[in-house]
């Protein structure tokens, strides 16, 4: 039980931390060393605890190994360490605050007819094949040209992006030592910046009305400490825009394919777009856990938590808590009410909630009305080895038009 990247804890997330909850909603993990809390109540009283637990792991013992080879990996430390969600407050707050423009319900309403339009080129070309590499084709493809326009990062350096994101999830995502990982993020990291430094300085002489030139103002008013702090947010934008959501659009095909019912359901009734994307989240969401690190001695469920454990709080095992969803294991698209946490909660919650729910309802909705079903054709679905994201390995698809 103590290991949270045993096959299933990876494949099988609802048995692996059901496991766990029946022993206690908050239990201490030799193996990570840290405490994992399971239950729906207290992973969200954790997330509410921003006070003593901190998002910082870079000035606690967590990013030691990092810290003492800091020549080597320079830029990851440098720019990592300035992403905005591993802050505390009110630094925290302050960049929230500015960044947060960018994403006004009506700053991304208006992004809705280039989603819509995207989710059709891509969709429409899938018809008739019965065997469809469904990220390569749909779900890597829609947010990543989402927000690299956005961001106004240039169509071909998408597919670098990609590699170069995942090779920073490798370290972001899984913690312990590994020069080899380590060596990789950080070659990612310079690519990023470089590739975001220019555009960012585009934006100085050339203001546009958008999130980069927003940045950019607010830097030259004081607000940012400096361009390398608007860049480190700048990659975090690029790298928490598309993986996630890349990964939710495919664990809700998955989803979908196990409740059939469900598909034709949202076909009837498309108004049920915007419960299907909550019951996504908590279902099968794409962010399984995030740590947190006790600034002083708390107390979380009935466990007395010391000063600088780490704490994961695992979203993914709360929306499956049977104390707070009836039914759990159950695919119900108009689930109400749904407080799920898939997108965390208080004051981290997820900045880019809103781009995430646009594109992922433009997609399901426009695949159920084109397609009567998304045939997974992949035999055993595998997923990644990490304990943050849940994401599928491959997912190969055969779509079958009305
Ligand atoms: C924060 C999940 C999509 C940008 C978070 C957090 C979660 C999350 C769980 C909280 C982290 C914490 O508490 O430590 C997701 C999921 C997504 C998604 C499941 C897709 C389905 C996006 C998109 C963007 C984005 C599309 C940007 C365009 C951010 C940012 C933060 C964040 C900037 C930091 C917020 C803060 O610390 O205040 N996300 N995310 N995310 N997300 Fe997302």
């Amino acid at each position: 039980l103590d290991d949270l990247l045993s096959e299933e804890a990876v494949n099988d997330p609802v048995r692996y931390y059901g496991r766990l909850r029946d022993v206690s909603p908050v239990v201490w993990n030799a193996r990570w060393s840290g405490w994992v809390v399971t239950g729906y109540d207290e992973v969200i009283g954790g997330y509410k605890n921003h006070e003593q637990l901190s998002s910082d792991r870079f000035t606690g013992p967590f990013a030691e190994s990092l810290r003492t080879q800091a020549s080597t990996y320079e830029q990851l430390l440098t720019f990592l360490s300035a992403f905005f969600v591993w802050k505390d407050q009110p630094y925290h707050t302050h960049i929230r605050t500015l960044v947060n423009k960018a994403f006004t319900p009506r700053a991304v309403e208006a992004l809705r007819p280039r989603v819509r339009e995207l989710v059709r080129q891509l969709a429409d070309p899938l018809e008739g094949r019965d065997d469809v590499d469904f990220f390569a084709e749909f779900a890597f493809q829609l947010p990543v040209i989402v927000i690299a326009e956005f961001l106004g990062v240039p169509p071909e350096a998408r597919e670098d992006v990609k590699v170069w994101s995942e090779d920073l999830g490798a370290v972001i995502f899984v913690n312990g030592d590994d020069d080899e990982r380590h060596r990789r993020g950080e070659e990612a990291m310079r690519n990023l910046v470089d590739l975001l430094r220019p555009i960012v300085r585009a934006r100085r002489t050339d203001p546009r009305d958008d999130l980069l030139s927003g940045m950019v103002q607010a830097e030259e008013r004081g607000d940012f400490l400096s361009e390398d702090e608007v860049i480190a947010n700048a990659v975090l934008m690029v790298f928490a825009g598309h993986e996630t959501t890349m990964n939710l659009i495919a664990n809700g095909i998955v989803a979908f394919d196990r409740f059939p019912e469900q598909w034709q359901r949202l076909h009837d009734n498309p108004d049920l777009a915007r419960t299907t994307v909550e019951e996504v989240l908590r279902y099968d969401g794409p962010i399984k856990a995030m740590a947190r690190f006790a600034k002083q001695p708390l107390v979380i469920g009935d466990q007395k938590i010391g000063t600088n454990d780490r704490v994961l709080l695992a979203m993914y095992a709360a929306n499956h808590d049977p104390k707070q969803f009836g039914n759990p294991e159950e695919f119900d698209i108009a689930r109400m009410p749904n407080r799920h946490a898939g997108f965390g909660y208080g004051i981290h919650m997820c900045l880019g909630a809103p781009l995430a729910r646009l594109e992922a309802s433009e997609a399901f909705t426009y695949l159920t009305e084109r397609y009567s079903r998304i045939e997974v054709r992949t035999p055993e679905l595998r997923y990644n080895p990490n304990m943050v994201s849940r994401s599928l390995k491959r997912l190969h698809v055969a779509p079958h038009a009305r």
